[in-house]
């Protein structure tokens, strides 16, 4: 590395100047002294929630309680790597609190996928490395990383096969086997799409273009990108003494299957039938991977699917681009006119404590049958 010297002295002076202490792994704050757009995105992503998010607390409990400390190594690898590659398993260090955090991204040299799973290469420096060829910046060193303008930067959080070979997370090979790799969309594309913003504050750097990658990293706990990823039609005719209905559900927006991620996490279509004789009737399908332990055993907890899921029992997920049709039949009397409406939920776990964070309903279709 024959820049190292001049990133070194240039480093001595501009953060001093700025009263920025760069010694890394930094925490985000001081990442945003200057970032600070970028920072405030972050701030609003799962990401910089992994760590301090109650459901991982909980789940992480549990995980020591059943299977002893050893698991918490296993679970802080991916919600808070830093405190993994700097031995802070006791959490001390207030970076080893944020989660998945800036210093830790931008510290990846390369990955490589292998046989297991996909290893990143990280060092920690005042060189940062990003996506563009061109940033210069005063406060530290930026090197260029092909990895992170690529699905690669996601991969080794994205996709996990556990202590028993059990594939638990298979975002980056859904979307590794699906259209959407040949149409050169990567994760970045949908995820972290540029928007309007200034990648460093103008008093430490005036920059020519004004938009910046969005960090918020929108994926499921956003309406907007449900929305985007199922589109949905509803149909019914009468037939005799029934409604026949038919939803109509595709996967148009999202690179990989719906859902993705945690077996835990489910789409839910729920079709309601109200009589105007004030009958009522309600039917649902539900699209997700159910798991079981080696005794075949279904989990329905996050720390069980991670450390113990050894096979698939069902797998009723939405494939990208696919369409799907679900028919339902209600009863309903000749001259009883039905108010059909079908709603589409997201459900997250059944760990969180609330209502509103256990699921979202995202999508409603209506239609009357006379
Ligand atoms: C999950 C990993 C991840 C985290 C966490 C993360 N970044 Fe990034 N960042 C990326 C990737 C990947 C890109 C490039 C995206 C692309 O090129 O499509 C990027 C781009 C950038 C850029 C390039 C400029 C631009 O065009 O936006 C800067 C600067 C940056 N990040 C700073 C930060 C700061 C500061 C934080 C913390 C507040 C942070 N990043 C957190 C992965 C991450
Ligand atoms: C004292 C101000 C300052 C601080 C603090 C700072 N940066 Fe930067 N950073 C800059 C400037 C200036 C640029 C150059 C922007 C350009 O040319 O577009 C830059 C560029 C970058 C890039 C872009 C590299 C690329 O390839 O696009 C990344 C990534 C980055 N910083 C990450 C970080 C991270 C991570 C931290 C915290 C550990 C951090 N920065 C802290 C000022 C700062
Ligand atoms: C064509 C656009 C598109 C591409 C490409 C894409 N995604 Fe998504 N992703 C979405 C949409 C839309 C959602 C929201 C619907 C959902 O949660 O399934 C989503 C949701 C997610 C979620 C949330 C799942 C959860 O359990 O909460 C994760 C994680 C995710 N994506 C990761 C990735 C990764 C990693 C890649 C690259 C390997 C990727 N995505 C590629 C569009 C995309
Ligand atoms: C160091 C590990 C790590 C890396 C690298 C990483 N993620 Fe994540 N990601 C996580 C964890 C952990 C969560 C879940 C946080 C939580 O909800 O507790 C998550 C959650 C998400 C979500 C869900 C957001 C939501 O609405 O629930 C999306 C989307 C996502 N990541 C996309 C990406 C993309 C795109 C990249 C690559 C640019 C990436 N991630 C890189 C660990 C990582
Ligand atoms: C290989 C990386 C990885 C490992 C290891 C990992 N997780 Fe996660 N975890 C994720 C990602 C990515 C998500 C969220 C998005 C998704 O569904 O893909 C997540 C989501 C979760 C959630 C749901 C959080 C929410 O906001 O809905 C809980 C709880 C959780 N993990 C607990 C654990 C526990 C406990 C362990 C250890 C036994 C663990 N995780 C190990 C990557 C990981």
């Amino acid at each position: 590395m024959s820049r190292t010297p001049f990133v070194l002295l240039l480093f001595l002076y501009a953060p001093a100047l700025l009263g920025v202490d760069l010694q890394p792994p930094s925490s985000a704050e001081v990442c945003g002294d200057c970032h600070r757009a970028i920072h405030d995105g972050w701030k609003r992503s799962a990401h910089a929630n992994a760590m301090e998010s109650r459901l991982f607390q909980d789940a992480l409990k549990l995980a020591e309680a059943d299977f002893g400390v050893q698991s918490r190594k296993v679970c802080l690898g991916c919600h808070s790597p830093i405190a993994v590659l700097t031995g802070d398993l006791g959490l001390i260090k207030k970076v080893s609190w944020e989660g998945v955090t800036c210093d830790y991204c931008h510290s990846i040299r390369d990955v490589t996928l292998t046989e297991g799973n996909p290893r990143a290469k990280v060092e920690f420096s005042l060189v940062k490395s990003g996506p563009s060829k061109e940033a210069v910046s005063t406060a530290h060193g930026t090197a260029y990383s092909e990895v992170h303008t690529s699905a690669l930067a996601c991969v080794t959080c994205h996709e996990y096969r556990n202590s028993l070979g059990f594939p638990v997370l298979t975002t980056y090979s859904e979307w590794k086997n699906s259209a959407y790799t040949g149409g050169g969309e990567s994760c970045q594309s949908c995820h972290m799409y540029r928007v309007e913003g200034d990648v460093v504050d103008p008093r430490v750097k005036r920059n020519s273009h004004l938009t910046l990658n969005l960090h918020e990293i929108p994926g499921s706990h956003s309406l907007d990108q449900l929305n985007k990823a199922i589109k949905g039609q509803l149909s019914a005719a009468r037939d005799g003494n029934q409604v026949k209905v038919s939803v109509e559900v595709s996967n148009r927006g999202a690179g990989h299957d719906v859902p993705t991620g945690s077996p835990l996490r489910q789409l839910i279509l729920e079709v309601r039938a109200d009589r105007y004789d004030g009958k009522h009737f309600r039917q649902e399908r539900v699209f997700r991977r159910t798991v079981a332990d080696a005794q075949g055993k279904i989990l329905n907890r996050e720390h069980l699917a991670f450390l113990r899921a050894a096979r698939v029992v069902t797998d009723t997920r939405l494939a990208p681009k696919e369409t799907r049709n679900e028919t339902f039949t209600f009863p309903a009397p000749p001259g009883v006119q039905t108010q059909l409406e079908a709603s589409f939920y997201y459900y997250y776990s059944p760990m969180a404590s609330t209502e509103a964070e256990q699921k979202v309903k995202f999508l409603t279709l209506r239609r009357l049958v006379p």
